[in-house]
């Protein structure tokens, strides 16, 4: 038993599709967000960059003294799983590893799309993975950058004429290449779900990189005893390196609560 919280972190507002999913499985855990609004989006930037910052945020997630660490971002846990592994002492979990064993678990024809950051389609990782699990599957990768700023600015419903078109201009290669199965490798993209399905069709299966991360954290922590064993609900921390209201609003319409007062405002930096 371990009443520790479980620290999760993402450039932004995506890691809360990871975090909806911990907080459903395991309701009573202490969650800790935080979300590097002054620096997102990471897709982007250079692999030393990504470590940066990467360290930062789990520097600062450490001042709670969590039991675990989730990256709930696709592009850190492409690029900086290794090294943050190494450095700390408690368990982390990147989203590339369980998504790929979804995704192969659910394709019949073997092909998977794959849609992600500039970094994380450079990095190769979900196709290591997969070519691990089943090298007879063919991965087709798409790097996405525009889909973490329409995001982040609020543009995921269906309807959004820019945001559909946009969708569509990445997705024809792989609806082109009749993909079975798709990897949202990014977790901001879970807010475009709607907007994605509708284009590719019902009959291809989203894989939600957070949701099965989620999944997996649950299961891993109750094997290693450092579930907390208690049964009130578990508190929730929001932090963010930027101002908090615009966070607050789209956060609060995503979780379907409002987590106004549970903002708080960190300069990442110093750590
Ligand atoms: N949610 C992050 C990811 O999963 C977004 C990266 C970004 O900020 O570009 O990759």
């Amino acid at each position: 038993m371990d009443s520790r919280p479980i620290g999760v972190f993402d450039s932004g507002l995506g890691g809360l599709t990871a975090l909806r999913e911990l907080a459903r499985l395991m309701p009573e855990e202490d969650l800790i967000y935080f979300g590097d609004t002054g620096r997102v989006p990471y897709g982007g930037r250079s692999r030393e960059t990504l470590i940066q910052y990467a360290r930062q945020d789990v520097a600062f997630l450490k001042t709670f003294q969590p039991k675990a660490v989730v990256i709930a971002c696709g592009t850190v846990s492409a690029t900086a799983l290794d090294v943050l592994t190494a450095e700390n002492t408690f368990p982390i979990y990147g989203v590339v590893e369980s998504a790929a064993r979804l995704a192969a678990a659910r394709t019949q024809s073997r092909k998977v799309g794959l849609i992600g950051t500039r970094a994380s389609i450079r990095s190769g990782a979900y196709e290591r993975a997969l070519a691990a699990l089943d090298p007879a599957i063919q991965v087709y990768p798409q790097a996405c950058p525009l889909l973490v700023p329409l995001v982040e600015n609020g543009r995921f419903r269906p309807g959004d004429a820019v945001t559909e078109q946009v969708v569509a201009e990445y997705l024809t290669p792989l609806k082109e290449a009749a993909v079975d199965t798709l990897i949202l490798g990014c977790t901001h993209y879970p807010l475009l779900r709607d907007v994605v399905q509708s284009y590719m069709g019902p009959e291809v299966t989203l894989v939600d990189v957070g949701a099965a991360c989620a999944d997996w954290v649950a299961t891993s922590l109750e094997e290693h005893g450092l579930r907390c064993g208690g049964t009130a609900p578990g508190r929730r921390q929001y932090y963010v390196s930027d101002s908090t209201e615009d966070f607050a609003y789209l956060a609060s319409l995503f979780l379907g609560q409002d987590i106004t007062d549970g903002v708080a405002q960190v300069d990442i930096t110093r750590y």
